[in-house]
């Protein structure tokens, strides 16, 4: 029977290293940490803690550096790690093919505007002296955009990874669509669930996280762990995930939505998916 055939797996396996099955490859700022923690509630995933910059930062080091960062797996386990800068990196998508062709490759995507404005408040957490959002969104923003025909500075880090559209496609020459799975960071909060229903789907494994796993913290204003393998009693992620957001002039917003609904459609078309984002 079933529990026959699991001991006698466990007794005869000892768990190892391996490269990833499964990599989270971006993007930065869209609930990729949320996606992690809540993927490792599952028994048949085990994940690097932190962020591994292989393919961006250590590719110099080799496979077997690597493997080295990853947790010890039992056959059957699925291996992950998460480092949103692959997203971005020209490099990744021909280096993690090497690795391995058939890894499957997750990302998270957000509206680019409330996006921009998280990347734009991690910053200035840890710089206060940073200019406002307004001010550094603009070029000739000091002519003052109350009117004058300032536009929306499109190299600006903040703004720039918004635009998801390019990055996909070069992941897409290198991977099959269906190797790569999109998810809505905006319904990874509102429905986290049924995210990772999907999730688990796309991975091959069985629907283990579900409702049950969540609660809504309406302190916090996000889902939040009921248990979790570290830990027994609800908790949520850090303080420094679901931070509060300044109150940025609704005319720029408007300016950034302009900015980003030509290259949100194209997205649209890549991904094949709607995000409905305004
Ligand atoms: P904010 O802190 O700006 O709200 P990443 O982990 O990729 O850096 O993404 C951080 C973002 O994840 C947060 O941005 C937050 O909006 C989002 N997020 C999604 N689910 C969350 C959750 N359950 N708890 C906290 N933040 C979550």
């Amino acid at each position: 029977d079933e529990n026959y055939k699991y001991r006698h797996l466990n007794q005869n396996q000892v768990p190892v290293k391996r490269l990833p099955d499964a990599l989270i490859i971006g993007v930065k700022k869209c609930g990729t940490r949320a996606l992690l923690e809540f993927l490792r509630l599952h028994p048949d995933v085990r994940a690097a803690g932190s962020e591994v910059h292989f393919f961006d930062k250590f590719y110099h080091k080799g496979f077997e550096w690597y493997r080295d960062r990853m947790p010890p797996t039992l056959e059957g386990q699925i291996t992950m790690e998460k480092t949103p800068s692959y997203w971005v990196t020209r490099s990744a998508p021909k280096r993690v093919y090497a690795m391995n062709p058939s890894v499957k490759l997750l990302a998270v995507v957000r509206d680019p505007v409330t996006r921009a404005i998280s990347d734009y408040t991690q910053s200035a957490s840890k710089r206060p002296s940073l200019p406002r959002f307004e001010d550094l969104a603009l070029v000739n923003s000091s002519a003052g955009w109350g009117g004058s025909p300032s536009v929306v500075d499109a190299s600006w880090p903040p703004v720039r990874l918004g635009v998801y559209a390019r990055p996909l496609r070069r992941w897409l020459r290198r991977f099959p669509r269906e190797r790569l799975l999109l998810i809505s960071g905006e319904r990874l909060v509102a429905d986290p669930a049924a995210e990772m229903a999907r999730v688990q789907e796309f991975l091959g494994l069985k629907r283990v996280i579900t409702e049950k796993h969540f609660y809504f913290n309406s302190t916090k204003g996000f889902p939040c762990l009921l248990k979790s393998e570290s830990r027994s009693t609800p908790h949520c992620l850090g303080k420094t995930k679901g931070r509060s957001h300044p109150y940025i002039d609704p005319r720029i917003l408007k300016r950034l939505r302009d900015f980003y609904r030509p290259f949100n459609e194209r997205f649209y078309q890549l991904a094949g998916m709607n995000f409905g984002w305004p």
